[in-house]
């Protein structure tokens, strides 16, 4: 049994399936660097998505995903919590339970359209329910192109209920070298979002 005192706030961080499996997997592994407790949703479709897109295949029980998880980012014990699609009881599901922020990176434009509508079929759709009925911060990192009005028009109402949609578009500014770059630059801006102090590249302004 961990002590969750030992860590800093949890965070509630969900993959789904849109491309950029490799924004969410890094996010975990820089909150669990700055010691924050992270509990995890992952869906079906992310599933495919980062075995396609990564040289990962990460397993659906969640005892045993917690586990791998726990081992490729150096976690704690009870540091990494992941969540089954139906599990009602995680303490992501209500608002007595869930942590004041959750980030879902990266975020399908069906994700999209399932929490701009309240849908809350799944874990995922509920937990992004659950902090928006609760004003709590959330973060939706979307990755489509071009976007449909229907995305567009869900992108609108959520930012209108004060989730924050960071696109999962990397500047090039910073002259990035390679991949781990270009990621790092997203989930710098979402570390950013949350209040975590980071080393993964300087702020605008400040010196290289
Ligand atoms: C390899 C792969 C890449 C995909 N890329 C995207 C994408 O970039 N954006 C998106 O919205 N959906 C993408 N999809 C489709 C979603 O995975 C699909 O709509 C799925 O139903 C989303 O379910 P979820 O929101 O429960 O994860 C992709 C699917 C696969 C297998």
């Amino acid at each position: 049994m961990a002590d969750e005192a030992m860590f800093e706030a949890p965070v509630t961080v969900a993959l789904t399936g849109a491309s950029g499996a490799q924004y969410g997997l890094r996010l975990i592994d820089c909150l669990v660097a700055a010691r924050h407790q992270v509990l995890v949703l992952i869906s079906k479709a992310a599933h495919m998505v980062i075995a396609t897109e990564t040289d990962e295949s990460l397993p659906s029980n969640p005892e045993r995903l917690s586990e791998a998880l726990r081992e490729r980012s150096g976690a704690a014990p009870g540091q990494i919590r992941c969540f089954a699609r139906e599990d009602w009881m995680a303490p992501v599901a209500s608002g007595s339970g869930a942590p004041s922020a959750m980030v879902i990176c990266p975020c399908s434009t069906g994700t999209l359209s399932a929490v701009a509508t309240g849908a809350s079929n799944n874990l995922i759709e509920r937990a992004a329910d659950v902090a928006l009925k609760e004003r709590r911060q959330l973060i939706l990192v979307p990755r489509e192109t071009p976007f449909s009005a229907i995305h567009l028009e869900h992108m609108l109402t959520l930012t209108r209920m004060g989730a924050v949609i960071l696109p999962a578009a990397p500047g090039f500014y910073h002259r990035p070298q390679t991949l781990d770059d270009m990621i790092d630059f997203i989930v710098a801006r979402i570390l950013n979002q949350l209040g975590i102090a980071h080393a993964l590249m300087p702020r605008w302004g400040e010196a290289t």
